[in-house]
């Protein structure tokens, strides 16, 4: 029987080393969460890293051995490869290069050299796996290589790519060193998929200026092969986050942070640490509201979730203290005996109390600089059962293409901010129902298993369609 293997850098489960030995935990990250909850049907596999660094053979069989029992297969990175290829190559070269932040991008040849070494590394563990009839869908830009890696070894299996992250402009692409490498190594693939039509746009132009090769309504002939191109927004487990907001554990998670809000408004912000995330940029927002509408005090609280991500990568670490930083400035100032302005957690927090923020929570403040969709935005929609609340989105997340009842801003425009979460304390609560409802049915229709079949069926197609042709 065929089977789908998965492969992206992360797994689903990441693996931590705590005093009391090793914890298996859910990962973060909208890769992880999202396709998590179709990879378990039928004899898939997930092929990808626990997380940490493993030295002993004992521990690695250990490790590999409880994975298994979920359907994942480990891939195991040295500390070097760690530090070259994941924090190195994948989020101090491509992490900023592919959300235009240049400026934070690093050139370094054995980064580059790890990155290779790292694709061939889940080459093999994917060759290893796969028979000839599986599906292989590889996710993500730490394997931007892999496909052709594949195709190499196995010219006629079937690979489908997804890239979860926004993909830039040409003129982001050319600047890096090995742009040709990095395109060529997706081509391997035989349907590539993006979140939106102007990521599709700008991979098929930087295809075409930087390896002359053309397109044709999606399909890139080259000299080899014809390869096709889609875009597929990526949705969520709609009716996981429903049932989560409304069930008994969510409601009493909720009313044990409402009362300690003191009936205060809640504006929830829910983010990875990531410069990405325009989380300093809202900060400040924040705090001229408060200075701008004195009405607000005492009435509105913002609470901050930010999870732990990347710290050994410098601008994360130093991210983390500027959001330190200004989150204690504003507190200082404006906190009353009886009222603290930002509620800021520093941690990851478990499924239900997540769901029970998203019920909750009166506005949701997604405003990213740049984001190739953005989950968050989706899950909160699908967490209002009496679809009230008002969901604020930065038209720079992918989400905002679908998205378009949110209140949508420019994240760097600090006075549409401001004004955006003053209407949206003050919105009707008709108001409110009538964007909420839109919304809904959209995540709820656009789910991640109709994204699922979508993007299988239509890499059947392409390969139906390039045997037939052959
Ligand atoms: N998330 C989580 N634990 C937390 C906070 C967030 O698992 O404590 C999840 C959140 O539910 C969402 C994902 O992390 O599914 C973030 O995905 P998103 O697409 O918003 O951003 P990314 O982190 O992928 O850039
Ligand atoms: C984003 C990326 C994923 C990544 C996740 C968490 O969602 O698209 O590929 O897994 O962030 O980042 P991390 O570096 O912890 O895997």
């Amino acid at each position: 029987m065929s089977r789908t293997i998965i492969i992206s850098n992360r797994l689903p489960t990441k693996v931590q080393r705590t005093a009391k030995g090793l914890t298996f935990q859910p990962s973060e990250g909208g890769l992880a969460t999202g396709l998590g909850s179709i990879y378990q049907s039928g004899d898939n596999v997930w092929v990808g890293w626990p997380g940490l660094f493993v030295e002993d053979p004992a521990e690695e069989q250990h490790v590999t051995e409880q994975l298994q029992q979920d359907s994942m297969a480990p891939v195991f990175l040295t500390e070097a490869e760690i530090r070259d290829f994941y924090e190195g190559f994948s989020n101090s070269t491509l992490w900023p290069t592919f959300h235009y932040f240049s400026q934070y991008a690093t050139y370094e040849q054995a980064h580059w050299e790890a990155y290779v070494a790292v694709n061939e590394k889940f080459c093999q563990a994917v060759l290893a796996l796969a028979g000839p009839d599986d599906t292989i869908w590889v996710h993500d830009y730490q394997l931007l290589l892999l496909p052709e890696m594949l195709r190499r070894a196995r010219p006629e299996c079937t690979i489908g790519f997804f890239l979860h992250i926004p993909f830039p402009s040409y003129e982001m692409i050319r600047v890096l060193p090995w742009g040709a490498e990095l395109l060529q190594g997706m081509l391997g693939a035989d349907l590539i998929g993006f979140h939106t039509y102007s990521y599709m746009r700008h991979f098929l132009s930087a295809v075409s200026q930087m390896l002359g090769y053309s397109s044709q309504n999606g399909q890139i002939e080259t000299p080899s092969r014809t390869v096709l191109v889609d875009a597929f927004p990526m949705g969520i487990d709609y009716q996981r986050y429903a049932d989560a907001a409304a069930s008994e554990a969510a409601q009493a998670h909720a009313r044990t942070y409402g009362a300690a809000m003191h009936g205060a408004r809640v504006v929830l912000s829910i983010d990875r640490l990531d410069y990405t995330k325009g989380i300093s940029l809202r900060l400040r927002a924040f705090e001229e509201l408060l200075h701008r509408y004195p009405k607000w005090h005492e009435q509105v609280s913002l609470l901050m979730i930010v999870v732990p991500s990347r710290d050994q990568v410098a601008q994360y670490a130093a991210l983390k203290e500027e959001i330190d930083e200004l989150a204690g400035r504003i507190n200082a100032q404006y906190s009353t005996i009886s009222w603290t302005p930002i509620h800021y957690f520093y941690r990851s927090l478990p499924f239900e109390e997540l769901a029970a923020l998203y019920r909750l929570a009166d506005v949701a403040l997604v405003t990213p600089v740049r984001d190739g969709m953005n989950l968050v935005a989706k899950e909160f929609v699908a967490s209002k059962a009496d679809q009230r609340g008002v969901l604020i989105l930065s038209e720079r997340a992918g989400a905002a293409q679908e998205l378009s009842d949110a209140l949508l801003i420019n994240p760097t425009d600090t006075n549409q901010l401001v004004e955006a979460m003053h209407e949206a304390l003050l919105m009707p609560e008709e108001e409110q129902v009538l964007r909420m409802t839109h919304m809904q049915t959209l995540v709820q229709q656009y789910n991640v298993f109709a994204w699922t079949e979508l993007f299988l069926n239509r890499l059947t197609y392409s390969k139906i369609k390039q045997l037939t042709l052959s």
